[in-house]
């Protein structure tokens, strides 16, 4: 094995997840990344399905592989991820040239998946796992990451009508606290200064210490910013449900917790949200915002929103528009309703067309991106903190690119050994999630 192309679609937890898988094939097979599908010895599909036609769009990219395979008869195709859980076999009856199928929580098998097909060259499928036991290869060293991710749950119990995530990603397990604390040494050690806590509901991440004391997702976060070199800690995504007292409080306590919070309404009318079993009202999620609000004035919320959801009327949508303009959301990520097969609220009767539907998502997102804007504009001319990640261009070394709490990506001239350093960057210009500066202080 000396090759493989690794292909991930969706979020931050499949980036995760292909990131593992990247590390146990390094370990056993010594082999190397490319960017080349035509150039590897071993194709790997790493899948989400939470929108749109995903099983389509699998068996087109699969389709693509297949001349690749009839050229290079030893390639071997392995997918993996949501779909692939969602689809099982008919993978196989769809795409009989792939040879390996795997789930989630199997990525870690992978390794001995594969030399058992070389061996009798019979398919293989794996996709269940009752354990966490992916989760053991972090050790595996890899590039120094400025700012890293780390999945602390998996799964999903809440069970929103639109949402595919329990079927595919199964019941809520949480890691342990000890075992998320040795990941966040080693990146830090490895050079990592940033945090992000991942889960499908992190909020409602439920540790155990191994001692068996419970151990929430404030108490995680404490234990973590005790880390010296960690300088600050993201987490992603919650839900409004679990954002319980102790979490808000942390704000308070942690100056490492970002000033900026991603806390999905999906929507501003409580009809749909009863419709999608989304277990809030909007004015309990007001009140959240404005707990937060109180112990973090300038705390910028970021959100999710599903547009024609079944039974959005236009009266609905504006309930939703009159929320964005009482939060002054920062950022969004805004989708059309997709149907998922297996989910409840694929049952529902919808008579949007589908042309409403994108003039709602097209005028939900100009006011978004109108607030985005704002609020970039509003920086110039202050003094903002920023990590810097690395430096832009190959030629010209001295360009640095760096981050601010709330996301915006930051440009500035500045040396090399000041990379993985928070800095103050005094900016002078803004696009809509770009910003220009001269550096400060170092
Ligand atoms: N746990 C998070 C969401 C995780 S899924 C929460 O509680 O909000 C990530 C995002 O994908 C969701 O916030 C939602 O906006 C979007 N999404 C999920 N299922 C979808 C569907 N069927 N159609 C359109 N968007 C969907
Ligand atoms: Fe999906 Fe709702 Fe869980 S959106 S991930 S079922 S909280």
């Amino acid at each position: 094995m000396k090759k493989i192309h690794i292909k991930t679609w969706g979020c931050q937890m499949n980036e995760y997840d292909s990131s593992i898988i990247f590390k146990v094939l390094k370990k056993k097979f010594n082999c190397k990344k490319t960017n080349f599908p035509e150039k590897s010895d071993i194709l790997i599909l790493n899948t989400c399905s939470i929108r749109e036609k995903a099983q389509e769009k699998l068996f087109h990219q699969l389709g693509r592989w297949k001349k690749l395979k009839n050229i290079k008869k030893k390639l071997i195709i392995a997918v993996g991820g949501c779909v692939a859980t969602q689809e099982k076999k008919r993978i196989y009856k769809r795409a009989p040239f792939v040879d390996i199928v795997f789930g989630p929580k199997t990525i870690h098998h992978l390794p001995k998946m594969i030399n058992l097909f070389k061996k009798n060259e019979k398919k293989i499928i794996k996709i269940k796992e009752n354990k966490l036991n992916k989760f053991k290869f972090f050790k595996i060293h890899s590039k120094r990451k400025i700012s890293a991710y780390i999945s602390i749950m998996e799964g999903c119990n809440k069970c929103c009508s639109f949402c595919i995530v329990p079927y595919t990603r199964g019941k809520e397990i949480s890691r342990s606290p000890e075992d998320i604390i040795l990941e966040a040494e080693f990146l830090s050690n490895n050079g990592t200064k940033e945090i992000i806590l991942l889960g499908q509901n992190v909020n409602s991440y439920k540790g155990k210490f191994i001692y068996g004391k419970n151990c929430k997702l404030s108490k995680l976060i404490q234990l973590i910013s005790k880390i010296k070199k960690i300088k600050r800690i993201r987490f992603t995504t919650s839900n409004p449900m679990e954002f319980t007292k102790d979490l808000i409080k942390i704000y308070k306590k942690i100056p490492k917790l970002v000033n900026c919070l991603h806390l999905p309404v999906q929507s501003g009318s409580n009809k749909i949200l009863k419709k999608m079993r989304r277990p809030y009202s909007i004015s309990q999620y007001k009140k959240i915002i404005k707990k937060l609000k109180y112990i973090r004035p300038n705390i910028q919320i970021t959100s999710d929103f599903i547009i024609g959801f079944p039974g959005e009327t236009k009266k609905d949508f504006q309930k939703t528009l009159n929320l964005i303009k009482d939060i002054k959301f920062d950022m969004s990520f805004s989708f059309i309703y997709s149907p998922r097969p297996g989910t409840p609220a694929i049952r529902l009767n919808d008579n949007t067309s589908l042309k409403e539907k994108k003039n709602r998502l097209y005028i939900l997102q100009k006011k978004i991106n109108k607030n985005t804007n704002f609020f970039s504009k509003k920086m110039i001319g202050t003094t903002q903190e920023v990590l810097i990640e690395k430096s832009i261009y190959q030629k010209n070394k001295n360009k640095l690119f760096g981050k601010t709490q709330n996301n915006r990506i930051v440009i500035f001239k500045g040396p090399l050994n000041l990379i993985g350093k928070i800095v103050f960057v005094k900016i002078y210009k803004a696009s809509l999630y770009k910003l220009k500066g001269t550096l400060i202080k170092k």
